[in-house]
């Protein structure tokens, strides 16, 4: 039907006639002619009906926007001064000598160019949306990059390989969706949380070198970030080590980076401990294109009258930790007080602050609803050990060590953001020796911090059992502008230790025999040593196009309450089905 795309036509074409096929976009009534904006996958050409051949002229007339129509026509160039620089076919037009109109198309419920339209529409209404410039860059921008990522890995020799989506629950910490079986009445699958422990067993069939682009499920509290439905790379390899996976991965990322942004990652990526990202940054996944570091303080603090600081500061699990915001006194009472409220969020309890006018004054030139409860020591100290300027404002915060790192770590993005302090620059980073365990207190027991498959570090294997808590993994995540992009690690792949594991996450011999016990049979079968790791694919492309949601960089996503405006999913299904199935629903009562 069509010779070209409308976006590939340019001056190179001149005196050609053409066939496209397209979208309207603009349409102009001029006296003696109609001018359409043909819109295709590749941009948009200028089509010119003039009045001469009246009868293509009165056909022309009656299409309106988001007809899709079928243009013959000559390629001519633009008359001087009607030119689009904008436009890559800006410096030519098309002269139709033939039109064909495949369908019309009522008035779309939102204008393609407009940019102001509430989610809720563009979600119902998806496939117009697509349309988009904007949105259509984005899923093209997905296309190429994943087309990368499959060139690169064929290149260092993987398989793509694929795993069951009807499967067994897969531990990675949310809730399981789950597909009730029709032949085992009474029993269910589990869409895979990851393929995890499939292509563990695919290492153990001797593939060394496995990927795949995966679908994953996992039903938790959304956020800007995370979908219920999402896209891994999975990564998994056998006789390769952590130093030798985080390097292969580096120069995938930085392969992805060069062809999508022309942009040169360094080499080799740095690296931190969780113990000292916790320490500077209050995160494991922190943004170090903002230039602030949280400075510990508790030594100061233990004899001091102000109670909030003191009795945190003599608790080995709490801390006590300054922020300098440089030039913060700019800062109006009103924001002060904006970021305030903020930690709360985290669950701080308040935000104390000094603003320093004038540090040779000592005191006097300080303002502080708390410097009246600091000795002059102690606040000597503290201008020394922050080195803030006059101007600057320091904020501490003081709790518990979780709440004042998760409170204090979301104020330094936010503080950097607010006082335009981020660095221009792309900043990978890599978190490496993870604790193995983290204390639940609720439940007061331990959880995996990353998964129980993870291996510990060959040096603490001695004392998984003794000091569970001081034990680190071989586990690493890759961070990038403050985005978790993946995180894997070297896995266990020895029966012993992986039941050792399990004992200490309190999951019992039957209990681990029913969940996995398909993997710890595998290991006993000739396990190779091996190790992985998995990147969110939805979040590359979120960093690679710099969208704030991660439903702009997906074809069709689901809603912050998990549902599908589009084709209203998930929906009531018949009596019969639920009879087949075996299942009978009970409504919740609705809570009053
Ligand atoms: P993990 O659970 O860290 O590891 O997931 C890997 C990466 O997947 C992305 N991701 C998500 N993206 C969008 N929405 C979500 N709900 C969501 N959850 C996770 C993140 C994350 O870094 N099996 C292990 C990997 C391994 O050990 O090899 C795993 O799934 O970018
Ligand atoms: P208060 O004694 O509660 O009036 O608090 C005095 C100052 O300390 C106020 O500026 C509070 O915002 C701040 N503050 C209170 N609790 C904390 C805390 N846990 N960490 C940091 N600052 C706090």
């Amino acid at each position: 039907m069509r010779t070209h795309y409308c976006g590939q036509i340019n001056e190179s074409f001149v005196d050609q006639t053409v066939d496209i096929c397209g979208w309207v976009y603009h349409r102009r009534v001029h006296p003696n002619a109609i001018f359409i904006d043909l819109r295709d996958r590749e941009g948009v050409v200028q089509i010119v009906f003039n009045q001469e051949d009246a009868e293509l002229h009165k056909h022309a007339d009656q299409i309106r926007p988001e007809y899709v129509i079928r243009v013959r026509g000559r390629v001519v160039p633009r008359e001087e001064g009607q030119e689009n620089s904008k436009l890559a076919s800006g410096k030519v037009e098309i002269l139709a000598q033939e039109l064909e109109v495949y369908s019309a198309s009522e008035t779309p419920p939102f204008q393609i160019d407009d940019t102001d339209i509430s989610e809720e529409l563009r979600l119902k209404y998806r496939y117009i949306d697509l349309r988009r410039p904007a949105m259509r860059d984005q899923i093209v921008m997905r296309s190429r990059i994943v087309k990368q990522i499959r060139d690169f890995l064929d290149q260092e020799g993987f398989l793509e390989i694929e795993t069951p989506m009807l499967t067994k629950a897969t531990p990675e910490g949310a809730r399981d969706y789950l597909v009730p079986s029709r032949t085992h009445e009474g029993a269910f699958f589990a869409l895979p949380q990851s393929p995890q422990l499939f292509k563990q067993l695919l290492m153990v069939s001797g593939f060394d070198r496995y990927f795949q682009i995966v679908r994953c499920f996992r039903d938790e509290d959304l956020r800007a970030d995370r979908q219920p439905e999402f896209t891994q790379l999975d990564i998994e390899t056998s006789f390769l080590d952590e130093e030798e996976i985080m390097d292969l991965n580096e120069n995938l990322m930085r392969h992805i980076f060069k062809v999508a942004l022309d942009i040169d990652l360094p080499k080799p990526f740095p690296r931190m401990t969780h113990a000292e990202v916790m320490r500077r940054y209050g995160s494991d996944k922190p943004d170090l294109r903002v230039p602030l570091e949280l400075i510990d303080v508790a030594d100061l603090m233990q004899s001091v009258e102000f109670k909030v600081f003191a009795a945190p500061a003599n608790d080995a699990k709490c801390r006590v930790v300054a922020i300098v915001a440089p030039q913060g006194s700019k800062l109006t009472r009103k924001q002060i007080d904006g970021y305030t409220k903020f930690v709360g969020i985290y669950g701080a309890k308040g935000l104390a602050y000094i603003k320093v006018n004038d540090k040779d004054k000592g005191r006097e030139g300080l303002q502080s609803p708390i410097e009246k409860f600091l000795p002059d020591d102690v606040l000597a100290e503290l201008l020394e050990r922050t080195q803030a300027e006059n101007g600057d404002v320091i904020f501490f915060g003081a709790d518990k060590a979780g709440i004042v790192n998760e409170a204090m770590g979301a104020l330094r993005n936010q503080l950097g953001k607010d006082l335009q302090l981020m660095s221009s620059e792309w900043k990978p980073l890599w978190v490496v020796d993870f604790p193995m365990f983290d204390w639940d207190e609720k439940a007061k027991r331990w959880t995996a911090l990353h998964h129980p498959f993870t291996a510990p570090k060959e040096e603490h294997i001695e004392i998984l059992s003794s000091d569970p808590g001081a034990t680190l993994s071989r586990a690493y995540d890759m961070i990038v502008n403050g985005v978790e992009l993946g995180g894997g690690s070297m896995r266990i792949y020895r029966e012993k230790i992986q039941r050792t594991v399990l004992g200490h996450l309190g999951i019992s011999e039957q209990e681990a025999e029913d969940k996995f016990g398909f993997l710890l049979t595998a290991l006993r079968y000739g396990c190779p040593p091996h190790g992985g790791i998995a990147f969110g694919i939805d979040r590359l492309i979120m960093l690679l196009t710099g969208s704030d949601s991660i439903r702009d960089v997906i074809a069709f996503p689901k809603t912050q309450s998990a549902s599908c405006l589009l084709t209203e999913a998930p929906s009531e299904v018949s009596k019969a089905q639920l009879k087949e199935l075996g299942i009978t629903v009970k409504k919740k009562p609705v809570e009053k």
